[in-house]
């Protein structure tokens, strides 16, 4: 049986342009990885159900290994390896780390691309729209108060080790 052709595609993937030769079938996680030598964005499950492997695609989080690498074609990609501007961490990364969200870290750059996503659209979220925003992203180490406590740091809502705030029912406490 023949193998189905590669075809060149341009990607723009944080800021620069890229082509490379894909397979039709081959995931943007794939390309990602593999062909950039992106490895910031994770292989976890690799059939959507854990988040370790989410990018940015025209701004929206998306799941790269449920993504074919032809469908972002022409379209901004934005991995974790894109969210520090040179050597300032993006705010979410340094709550992540002034917070101690992390233990091993498989999820983490998942986590962050989901939560800064969520910070553009919606800047100051309540613990419910973290909650939802953050649903598809699971922690293996399940060290789910840090990481909540870290976006809230993020969004301003508190300092590191008072968080999270809320009732996760879409109310803040005052
Ligand atoms: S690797 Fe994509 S959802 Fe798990
Ligand atoms: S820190 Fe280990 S999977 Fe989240």
């Amino acid at each position: 049986m023949s193998r189905p052709q590669k075809r060149v595609v341009r990607l723009r993937v944080n800021g620069e342009d890229h082509e490379l030769a894909v397979s039709p079938h081959e995931t943007l996680l794939e390309a990602l990885r593999y062909g950039l030598r992106l490895t910031g964005s994770k292989q976890g499950c690799d059939k959507g159900d854990c988040g370790a492997c989410t990018v940015r695609l025209d701004g929206a989080p998306v799941l790269s290994c449920l993504t074919l690498a032809l469908e972002a074609e022409g379209r901004e990609v934005v991995t974790i390896e894109g969210l520090a501007r040179g050597a300032a961490l993006d705010p979410v990364q340094a709550a992540f780390d002034e917070c101690g969200a992390l233990q091993c870290g498989f999820c983490q750059s998942g986590m962050m691309i989901s939560a800064r996503a969520l910070l553009d659209r919606t800047p100051s979220p309540t613990l419910g729209e973290i909650k939802e925003a953050l649903s598809g992203n699971l922690c293996r180490c399940t060290g789910y108060t840090k990481i909540l406590e870290a976006v809230q740091v993020a969004a301003g809502q508190c300092r590191p080790g008072e968080g999270p705030v809320g009732d996760g029912l879409g109310r803040r406490r005052t």
